[in-house]
């Protein structure tokens, strides 16, 4: 069986002692690519630069919506530059936070940095990883304006089967983690029940969000696996097949 940890962020700190070890148990169990998002620009070189060290592994670069404070003129052409390198597939994560921020001005500000780096993954023919976070409207209204022609995941995914069911319909994917295998998952079982085989992607968010039985610990991708049993509990499917079509998701959208 082979998997894909579709999305986590390896440059963490919580990392810089094993990361080695990390690789091996995640190879041990099937985990034979990883794709290892940037939250700005420091952190997407650094996804680059340790892309370049591991086979299996590939990088995002973008700018978060809580971490644009640095963000300036310069920096839509410097993700740009990082963007054409080797093993970079995707603009990401970007998108919109209201959750952790409630002024208007900096959410209109997520929205226009957002835009503009949509407009990079046109440029370059790259997938999106979309953050979303109680941004839903905004978050589908803006895909609708300016997500034209392009393709991509609505990551670790908290709307409602309504909205799961527009995203589907604009041929984006959701991206399923750890809370999916919480007591508390609330909608997500019944998301994911109704999910299109293809239109579905697991993923870890390392080192944040460890699925049930690691929760509260740091999450790695060799976890991912723990996902894929919840996927394959909920749908009444084998954990073989929920590999199959994820990891050919996967494969599919990140052209890996
Ligand atoms: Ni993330």
């Amino acid at each position: 069986m082979e998997f894909v940890d579709t999305h986590c962020h390896l440059n963490d700190e919580k990392f810089s002692e094993d990361i080695a070890e990390v690789f091996e148990r995640a190879k041990n169990c099937g985990v034979e690519k990883i794709i290892n998002f940037g939250a700005n620009l420091k952190d997407s070189a650094e996804a680059v630069e340790l892309a370049k060290n591991f086979s299996g592994l590939f990088a995002g670069v973008g700018f978060h919506p809580e971490d644009i404070a640095d963000f300036d003129e310069n920096s839509c052409e410097k993700i740009f530059e990082l963007a054409k390198e080797k093993k970079v597939v995707a603009i990401g994560e970007i998108g919109l936070d209201y959750y952790w921020e409630k002024n208007p001005e900096i959410r209109q500000l997520q929205q226009k940095i957002f835009v503009r780096q949509l407009d990079i993954a046109r440029q370059l023919n790259l997938p999106v990883c979309i953050h979303e976070r109680e941004a839903h409207g905004d978050a589908l209204k803006i895909l609708k304006s300016d997500g034209k022609n392009l393709r991509g995941v609505m990551h670790c995914f908290s709307g409602s089967l309504e909205m799961a069911r527009e995203v589907w319909k604009m041929g984006w994917l959701i991206g399923v983690d750890g809370p999916l295998t919480f007591k508390n998952s609330a909608k997500l079982p019944e998301i994911v029940k109704a999910a299109p085989r293809e239109m579905i992607l697991i993923e870890t968010d390392a080192p944040y969000l460890a699925p049930v039985p690691h929760r509260g610990k740091r999450n790695e991708p060799s976890y991912v696996i723990e996902i894929a049993k919840k996927v394959a509990e909920i749908r009444g499917e084998t954990l073989d097949e929920v590999a199959e079509y994820t990891t050919q998701n996967a494969k599919n959208l990140y052209q890996i």
